[in-house]
Parts: C-alpha cells; structure tokens; sequence
C-alpha cells in the first residue's frame, strides 16, 4: 500500500507530559497519513496546536496563537487548523465561534483518532469531538521527540475532585491500560533502542482501580506495585520512571518494590501543593502535612539519596500569609530537589473559582518570586551532594548550548553535562565515534549549579 504525500504539519505543544506524550502520537499518525514534518508554524500546510488549560496564561497563549493563523488562512484557504488538547475540550464549540476559521476540534480523548477526524474534515466539515469517548488500544506508532527516553500511558484521565483543578473535567474518567499492552508497549520500545520509560498518569497510584480482579489476600490484583513487577526486565531497558504520584494513595508496597527494582530509578515527584493542612483540606487533596512527611520519611530510609521533586500552588484563596509560610518552611525541611511552583489560577468550572476570598495579583507575584527564590536555593543545596561523586549518565545528545559537550541525566533526574572525550583510536582500531545517545556512562560531578551539573567521564 502506497500512503500519499500530502502537505507538511507543524505541532506546537503546551502543556504537560500526557499532552507530549498525545503529540508524538499524533504526530505519528500524520505521519503514517503521508504529511511530513514542516520547517515552520507559518509555513506548515496542517497546523496543530495541543492545547493546555491548566492556568489562565496557558489558555490566553493559545488564542494569540490561533489570531496568526486565522488570518494566514484567509490568504491560504488550503491550511488545516487543529486544536487538540485540554483548551479544546473545555471550550469545544464556543472555540469554533471565537476562531471560525479551524476546521478541527479535538479533546485529549480522542488523540488517537486524527486521521478519521481529518478525513471528516476533508469531507468539508468542521469538525469537533469533545464527547466523552473510551481511549482504543493505540496502534499507531508514536513518532518521538528523543531515541532514548520514551513515554508511556498508564492510565488516562483522573477521578480526584481537587478544587481548584480543570484536568478531571478537560481528562475524563480513569482509564487504565492493561498490564499486557503496557509491557507490549515497553518491548516495543526496547527493540527500537529505548532505554528508559516513562510511565505516566495524571494520578499514576490510581492505576488499575478501574480494571477487575481481587488477589487471593483480598486486595486490587491490579496496582501500580504490581504493574512495576510485572514490567521492570523488559530487555533492553535501563532505566523506569513514573509520575505523577499522588500523596493520598502513595503505599509502603510501592516504595518498597522502588527500593527492591534495580531499574527503578530514585526520583519521585510528589507534588504536596501546600504546606497547611487547612489549606489542604480547602483543596480536597485527603492528606496532611504529617502524612506527606512519613512518605518521604520512609522513603528516604529506604533510598537515602532519592530526589524529590513537587508541585505547589502559592495564593490560593484565603491562604493567609502564617499559611503561606507554612509552605515555604516544608520546602526548608524536606530540601527539595526541584518543585514547580504557580500562581493559584481561578478555572472556570472549578470549585475554588467561586470563592470570595480570591487573593490579589500583588499578592500572588509576591508570593511566587519569595518561593522560586527559595525553591533555587534549596535545589542549589541538593546538588552540593553531587560534587566529587561519580553519577551514571544516561546520554540523551547534545548540549544544545554547547556542540562540544553531551548532555545525558543520573538516575535521580539532574540534567549532566559533559565533554564528549574523543575517540583517539590507536593505529589499526576503529574510531568508536565518541559517546552516542542511549550509552551508559560515568561521569565524575566537577560543576554544580541548582537544577544541573557538570563533569567529565571516567572510564
Ligand atoms: N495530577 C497532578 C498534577 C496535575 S496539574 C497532581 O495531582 O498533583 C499540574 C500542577 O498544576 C498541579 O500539581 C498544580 O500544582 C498546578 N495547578 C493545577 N491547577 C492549578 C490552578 N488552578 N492554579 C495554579 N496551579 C494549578
Ligand atoms: Fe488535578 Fe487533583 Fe487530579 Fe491532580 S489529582 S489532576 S491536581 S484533580
Ligand atoms: Fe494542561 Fe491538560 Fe496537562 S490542562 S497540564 S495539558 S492535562
């Protein structure tokens, strides 16, 4: 069979890792269609933007975006226009009406579905699917950003209620793949070369909730402790990874099979979002403050030199400022090794947007400049342990800043950088073509800076 050529396509991104991981499949199968990729947003002849609506700025890019495209379509009728992602499936029709001019409209759900979507819109429809839809099996073939690093789906869509969070209205309900696909997935993976997964959900301990089976012990036959057994020798790859895990539903299980799987790497991220408990409660995430230490508490017993990596919201409505600093002194005492922090965001349809109590912009810029500030410092803190150690690197490519180095990540996720010791082959052997992405190596930590580190290899 002969796929026609089509025109060139362009995927911008916003976002986190599931809308990553949603690109590189759909880009897979425009790919399969006939389009190749295009050398720019302006020129492309089939623009896709996979959209974010987890803060009001990551919504508000999107239309400035759509403003420049709109208007090449109307001297370039021939242009495919396509919002995927969260911001379509929130806005859905409402965006037909704001931007006429996009022939598709598509929530995350429905990713895997482009090309039947785009042969609607060949048909001369404008299309939108946004209605709740079970996620297929995927066979298509992703086409990914790295040759090295992969991710991959466990489980789609999320049944927590969090206040102040769209990603159960704009995600849908859980939807776990099984254990077979997952690990089929994985062995497909390691045969083209990957060496280290991903494994990955908006609320990954939720993982097999939703599919049968109870153990003869009376517990879920399927959870994420168990699916990491069942995958962690697949041949070929070097390193697993999860996220993101969610402190409610963390389990001694879990930490234990971390400590016990060698290919289990030591980083977790867990984002805690506050440091107060009532400000927890107010954000319906079902744990404490105590209860996110004995986790970490637990496993730093069992991995003493696991980065911990969080996520946390500043500002939330009636945080009080005592609340606040709450947060900031759990950042102190835990030594975090990197935490993404954000604003408090009202999101339409979201509890906590209603409130009265909303806190004022000054506020929130306050707030969030005094956590970076301390966020880069405590991360500074963390790297200090690197200096003089030897780290496994697993190598990615390049220093895109500097052509002369590599650039790979040690198992706990510090971003390495290094120069690449060329290959001086003595007379008669082969030049082995210097350090290539995918290998191994140990590179002895010289340099520490807050969120990476330099070295050089040692053999
Ligand atoms: N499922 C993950 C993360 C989901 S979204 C979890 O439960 O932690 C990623 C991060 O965006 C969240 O951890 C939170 O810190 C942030 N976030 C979500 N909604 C937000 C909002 N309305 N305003 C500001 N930050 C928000
Ligand atoms: Fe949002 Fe909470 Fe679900 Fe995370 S667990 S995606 S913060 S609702
Ligand atoms: Fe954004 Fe949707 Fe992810 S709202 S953070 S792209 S789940």
């Amino acid at each position: 069979m002969t796929t026609p050529t089509r025109g060139s396509y362009w995927i911008t991104t916003f976002g986190c890792q599931m809308n990553k991981a949603d690109s590189e499949r759909m880009a897979g199968i425009l790919e399969g269609m006939g389009y190749k990729p295009g050398s720019g947003e302006h020129s492309a002849d089939l623009v896709l933007y996979n959209t974010c609506t987890i803060r009001d700025n990551a919504e508000q890019k999107v239309y400035s975006y759509l403003g420049r495209q709109a208007q090449r379509k109307r001297t370039n009728p021939h242009l495919t226009l396509v919002v995927a992602g969260c911001v379509a499936q929130q806005e859905g029709e409402s965006l037909l009406r704001r931007v006429p001019e996009l022939d598709l409209v598509m929530g995350p759900q429905h990713a895997n579905r482009l090309e039947t979507l785009l042969e609607q819109v060949a048909s001369g429809q404008q299309v939108v699917a946004t209605g709740e839809h079970h996620i297929l099996e995927d066979i298509t073939t992703a086409r990914r950003e790295s040759t090295v690093c992969a991710w991959v789906n466990v489980i789609y869509g999320c049944n927590e209620r969090c206040t102040y969070c769209v990603v159960p209205s704009v995600r849908g309900k859980e939807q776990s793949r099984s254990p077979a696909a997952i690990r089929l997935e994985m062995e497909e993976l390691a045969q083209r070369g990957f060496k280290e997964i991903t494994l990955l959900g908006q609320n990954i301990d939720a993982y097999g909730r939703d599919l049968p089976g109870i153990t003869p012990e009376g517990r879920r036959q399927h959870t994420l402790t168990d699916l990491l057994h069942q995958v962690h020798d697949v041949a070929g790859i070097e390193r697993i990874r999860f996220a993101t895990s969610h402190p409610r539903y963390f389990t001694e299980r879990l930490i234990e099979a971390c400590a016990q799987l060698p290919k289990l790497c030591e980083h977790f991220h867990i984002p805690f979002q506050s440091g107060d408990d009532d400000v927890l409660k107010a954000m319906a995430r079902g744990y404490t403050v105590e209860r996110y230490r004995r986790i970490l508490e637990r496993i730093r017993e069992r991995m003493p030199d696991a980065a911990i990596s969080a996520d946390v919201i500043v500002a939330f409505p009636g945080e009080s400022d005592g609340q606040y600093r709450r947060t900031l002194a759990l950042i102190e005492e835990i030594g975090f090794d990197q935490v993404n922090t954000a604003a408090y965001s009202p999101r339409p349809g979201t509890p906590a947007a209603d409130w009265p109590d909303q806190l004022s912009e000054a506020v929130k810029v306050e707030r969030l400049q005094e956590i970076n500030a301390l966020v880069e410092r405590t991360a500074r803190r963390r790297s200090e342990r690197y200096r003089g150690r030897t780290e496994q690197v697993l190598v990615e490519g390049g220093n895109p800043r500097d052509p002369s180095q590599r650039m790979g990540r040690t198992r706990t996720n510090r971003l390495t950088f290094f120069p690449d010791p060329a290959p001086s082959p003595s007379p008669g052997e082969l030049a082995s073509g210097g350090i290539q992405p995918g290998d191994l190596v140990n590179v002895r930590i010289e340099e520490v800076r807050a969120f990476s580190l330099t070295g050089v290899v040692v053999r």
